[in-house]
């Protein structure tokens, strides 16, 4: 694992963009693995800044989404793919039909891991944005999840759902399922950039980085993959 620590937020999206052109040299038609949640937002701004001012193109890109929440509308202001619209998508030149998110809407949601699951053997992801959550969650893959998992359907933890609770207006209201990718989706990844801020994240990074290998921190299994860079605030890197 590559750590590189940051002061602030700028610091950390430029050194993301730099990294994610480093890691996309050479690659044609670049398939890349999203992350909603606040630490990529900086990043993502600095992609439309950076395609803004014309040194950024997304054509011929194709995305996936790591995970949806299930039972949220498409069209609801927290679902992820109105989230992710409204921080990268909007703003961007990337054909639409090229972008993937999990429907959490799916009348059957088994198949709907299935297709999912299909699409990522058909194209491999060549950069993968990551965040992590307190409990050490990647994507929606909770503490006590299989390593071997794949794309599948999860219940959210209690502290997840208490994580979460800042975006809607009662704690009633947030999901506690998701569709998720598996760990092995993520490690399958050809690159990783994990993108890590603030001082509630401080314990899973210093568990992730030199606890062992658990699903009881499953970012833990991210140092099993070879090309891994974490980019970390100071606040997150207060531990190691
Ligand atoms: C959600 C997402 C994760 C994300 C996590 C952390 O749970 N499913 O992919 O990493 O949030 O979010 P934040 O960056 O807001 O702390």
């Amino acid at each position: 694992m590559r750590i590189i620590k940051c002061n602030n937020k700028q610091e950390m999206a430029d050194l993301a963009y730099q990294t994610f052109q480093e890691y996309l040299t050479n690659v044609v038609d670049p398939v890349i693995g999203l992350a909603t949640g606040s630490s990529p937002i900086a990043f993502y701004d600095k992609l439309i800044d950076e395609y803004n001012k014309g040194n950024f193109s997304f054509k011929g890109f194709r995305t996936f989404n790591l995970d949806e929440y299930i039972g949220v509308p498409k069209e609801h202001e927290q679902s992820y793919y109105s989230t992710m619209s409204k921080l990268l998508f909007d703003h961007i030149d990337i054909d639409r039909n090229l972008i993937e998110i999990p429907n959490g809407n799916a009348p059957d949601l088994s198949l709907e891991c299935e297709r999912y699951e299909t699409l990522l053997d058909q194209y491999r992801i060549d950069v993968q944005i990551l965040g992590i959550g307190t409990n050490g969650h990647i994507a929606f893959n909770e503490p006590g999840c299989s390593l071997a998992s794949k794309v599948h359907i999860t219940e959210l933890k209690e502290q997840t759902i208490k994580d979460n609770a800042r975006f809607f207006d009662t704690i009633e209201e947030v999901p506690t399922k998701a569709i998720t990718m598996g760990l092995v989706n993520i490690l399958h990844a050809k690159k990783i950039i994990l993108l890590v801020s603030g001082s509630n994240k401080a314990e899973a990074v210093r568990d992730m980085i030199q606890g062992n290998v658990t699903d009881n921190l499953p970012a833990s299994i991210l140092q099993l993959h070879r090309h891994v860079t974490v980019i970390v605030d100071a606040d997150a890197a207060r531990l190691i």
